[in-house]
């Protein structure tokens, strides 16, 4: 399996190589073997090649089976044009590739339930997916920018644009992850006041005739921010736009006891997938050694499983995890009383040597 590893900004790199360990021990001992790139992308790419995507980068990707993303993107690069912001390298990856279906898993552990800032009541239990539409929506419309109006004044622009393709086709996946889990889609739109939405709204009725089997609910993305942290267990799997999808896998990341635990797969037709922590660049933990590589190493299981066919090692490392959340071990973000805490660097050998045991 080729793999392009691309660390990008800030923890990026830092969580990445925690990942490329775990690899490493999946492949000790006659396990199977990947072959690993590196190449930079973000604002890294951008100060050395002024780029944040550079051709290199892209086509290295290209080549390769699966994408190991860190994060992209820096405080100092935010108001910069487009073309020269680090996240943008990103945002150009995930089009170019098509990857329009975001799997985002959130899963309460068991160990970290104290870890979450919302009650044990309520978040028990948790196992619910958030699928984002990755390649459309306010994020890539046009027209977009800052330009001026007839008096002088300047006006930002976005454009929130879905064609009724790219709705159908994340629906589809939709209702198929529905099908392989508990059959429940709850589709998210702003209907109400919204042209772009009352079409989403439209064509998710139109593909779910395909899927009798499956229930389909709406709700409005404000509510849903709102039962998402209520009553999260009702939800089986969630999709929506672009944009609310980025938003409410935030919220959701919380379930989890931390935006540090949730991984994600960015899918399209076929088996290549770029996977990364959901989490950003976090630029005031950088370099302290102080990020939780779990949501990256997740997403790393999430890879072996759907671009590599390797569901045996997809559990192998997602139980190593288990393993090492249960001895105890815990970065700062999941940190609780009588847990011995562990920098980046140390809980990557945690779950690597996890790994080794479990393979016995
Ligand atoms: C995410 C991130 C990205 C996004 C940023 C870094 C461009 O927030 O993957 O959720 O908005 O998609
Ligand atoms: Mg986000």
């Amino acid at each position: 399996m080729k793999i392009a590893v691309l660390g990008g900004d800030g923890i990026g790199p830092e969580v990445t190589a925690q990942s490329v360990k775990a690899l490493r021990a999946v492949s000790a001992n006659s396990g199977p073997q990947f072959e690993m790139a590196e190449a930079l992308i973000g604002d890294a790419a951008y100060d050395k090649f002024g780029d944040p995507l550079p051709a290199s980068t892209l086509e290295m990707a290209g080549k390769a089976d699966a994408i190991l993303f860190g994060a992209a993107g820096t405080y100092e690069s935010d108001l910069r044009p487009a073309e020269s912001r680090g996240g943008h390298g990103l945002l150009r990856l995930r089009k170019h590739l098509d990857l329009y279906a975001n799997f985002r898993p959130c899963f309460a552990f068991p160990e970290l339930i104290g870890a979450s800032t919302l009650k044990r009541e309520a978040i028990e239990g948790v196992d619910l997916v958030v699928l984002r539409e990755l390649t459309g929506d306010i994020y890539f419309g046009t027209p977009r920018g800052v330009s001026r109006d007839a008096d002088g004044q300047r006006v930002g622009i976005n454009t929130m644009r879905y064609t009724e393709g790219e709705i159908r086709r994340v629906l589809h996946a939709g209702f198929k992850a529905a099908r392989m889990r508990r059959r429940k889609l709850c589709s998210v739109d702003k209907a109400n006041v919204l042209e772009t939405s009352q079409l989403w709204r439209e064509v998710a009725i139109e593909v779910s005739r395909d899927y009798p089997d499956v229930e389909l609910k709406h709700e409005y993305v404000d509510a849903m921010a709102m039962h998402l942290i209520r009553r999260p267990r009702d939800f089986d799997v969630i999709v929506t736009g672009n944009i609310f999808g980025d938003i409410l896998s935030d919220a959701a990341a919380m379930l989890t006891g931390s935006i540090g635990m949730l991984p994600s797969a960015s899918l399209g037709e076929g088996g290549r997938g770029l996977y990364e922590p959901v989490h950003g660049s976090a630029p005031d933990i950088t370099g302290k050694d102080m990020a939780n590589p779990l949501a990256s190493i997740l997403s790393t299981a999430m890879m072996l499983r759907h671009s590599g066919g390797m569901e045996a090692e997809a559990q192998l490392v997602e139980r190593a995890v288990r393993q090492v959340l249960a001895d105890g071990y815990r970065t700062g973000d999941i940190m609780e009383a009588g847990a011995t805490r562990l920098g980046c660097d140390a809980m990557g050998d945690a779950v690597a040597t996890a790994i080794l045991k479990l393979k016995g």
